[in-house]
Order: C-alpha cells, then sequence, then structure tokens
C-alpha cells in the first residue's frame, strides 16, 4: 500500500511539476505563442515557472514587486531597482495582484504575468550562473586596480557603476545584465546568502 501510494504521488509530482527555471540571458516576451511582437524582456537569473509548451515556446509564470498601482516591470524584491521583467508601455500583459507589502514606508504590490517566450536560454540551477558573472567580474575587472566588491555599493547604485566601468573590459555587452544581476543580488543592502 505504501508502496503504491508513493508511486501515485510520484507519477502526480511528474504529471502537474510546474518546471521552475532560471533565464540565463535577457530573453524577449510575447503575448502568445507565435506573435513576434515582443511586450517585454526577461532578465538572467529570474525565477519562472513553466505552464506549459507550445511550438517552440513556453508560457511563462513571472512573479515581482512593483510600486503599488504602477505595472510597467517586475522587480526582484521591493525597493530595489532589480529588474525581474520590463515591459512596454501599453503591452497588453495582464498583471495580476498576489499580495501587498510595505517597504521603507511606501506601499508594494506582488504582481504576476503569464508571458510566452522561446525554450531557450533557461536552466533549472541558478548556481552556475552566478558563478559566471562571478567570473567575469573578478577576471575583467581587477586588471586595472583592486577588484572592487559587490558589498561596496548598493544594488541601485551597481547597474549605472558597472556600466560606467564595463566598455574599459572585454566583457561581452550580452553578459552585461547577468553580471549587474550578480553585483545587485549580492550588493551591501541586500542580504547575505
Ligand atoms: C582599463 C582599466 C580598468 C578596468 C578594466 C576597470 N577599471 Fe575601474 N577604474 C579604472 C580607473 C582608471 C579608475 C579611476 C577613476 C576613473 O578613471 O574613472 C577606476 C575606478 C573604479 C571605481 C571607483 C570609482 C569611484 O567613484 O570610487 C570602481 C568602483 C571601479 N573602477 C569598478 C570597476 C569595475 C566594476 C570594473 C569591471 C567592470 C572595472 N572597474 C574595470 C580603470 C579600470
Amino acid at each position: 500500500m505504501k508502496k503504491l501510494l508513493f508511486f501515485i504521488s510520484v507519477s502526480c509530482g511528474i504529471l502537474f511539476a510546474q518546471d521552475k527555471m532560471f533565464s540565463t540571458g535577457v530573453k524577449p516576451l510575447y503575448l502568445d505563442a507565435t506573435s513576434s511582437k515582443v511586450v517585454g524582456k526577461l532578465l538572467p537569473t529570474t525565477e519562472v515557472t513553466i505552464l506549459k509548451k507550445e511550438g517552440d515556446r513556453v508560457l511563462l509564470s513571472i512573479e515581482g514587486y512593483a510600486p503599488a498601482g504602477e505595472n510597467i516591470a517586475l522587480y526582484f524584491v521591493p525597493n530595489k531597482r532589480i529588474l525581474n521583467a520590463g515591459f512596454s508601455k501599453n503591452s497588453g500583459v495582464k498583471f495580476e495582484k498576489i499580495g501587498s507589502t510595505n517597504a521603507d514606508g511606501k506601499a508594494f504590490d506582488k504582481l504576476k504575468v503569464q508571458v510566452w517566450s522561446e525554450n531557450t536560454d533557461l536552466s533549472d540551477d541558478v548556481k552556475p550562473l552566478f558563478a559566471q558573472a562571478k567570473d567575469l567580474f573578478d577576471q575583467n575587472c581587477s586588471m586595472c586596480h583592486g577588484l572592487h566588491q559587490p558589498k561596496e555599493f548598493s544594488a541601485n547604485q551597481w547597474p549605472s557603476m558597472f556600466k560606467s566601468m564595463a566598455g574599459r573590459t572585454g566583457i561581452d555587452k550580452k553578459d552585461y545584465q547577468l553580471v549587474i544581476q550578480y553585483l545587485q543580488k549580492n550588493a551591501k543592502d541586500m542580504p547575505t546568502k
């Protein structure tokens, strides 16, 4: 009996598994499985859930925070500009409110969207992505001066600080957002993992 129950729960687990994945790069987002109109961008290392597959696309559920009443971007945490996904104005994307919270005296909504993207550049493990970002940062940003640590700047300071220096390095433009995510998520105002 125990074995049977185990078998049933395992098979159901597989059938209804909602795959948690992480984007490995900047991914275009669409309203449906076929349209070529890009309505938003998903940022690397953002956790998403794959709801279904159709052709070469997947329907993704993406969550994040936004200042109360705003629905143009989803942020990793309230009140820091660490982007999970950004959308164009009047994108047609439906934002579902799944919670609300306060941070630094301001009100934030927790939002969820369902959007489509290509079934590529997704990984079930985020650790190698951060390791790759750390390597890029450590190797390229210590050539002219000592390495500045992620904890030296806040999550909101890092994007412009990084961009002001990145052009002096060999870091590929396509990897900028990956390194920025690593720096922001390990910034001095983020909890140490
Ligand atoms: C080609 C040499 C070079 C490389 C590569 C380089 N830097 Fe710099 N960095 C400098 C110089 C020179 C300064 C002194 C100020 C200036 O020129 O802007 C500086 C200053 C800084 C400062 C101090 C700025 C301040 O206001 O206190 C930080 C932080 C910094 N770099 C971060 C980085 C990061 C992050 C990278 C990798 C993306 C990087 N640097 C790569 C040359 C470099």
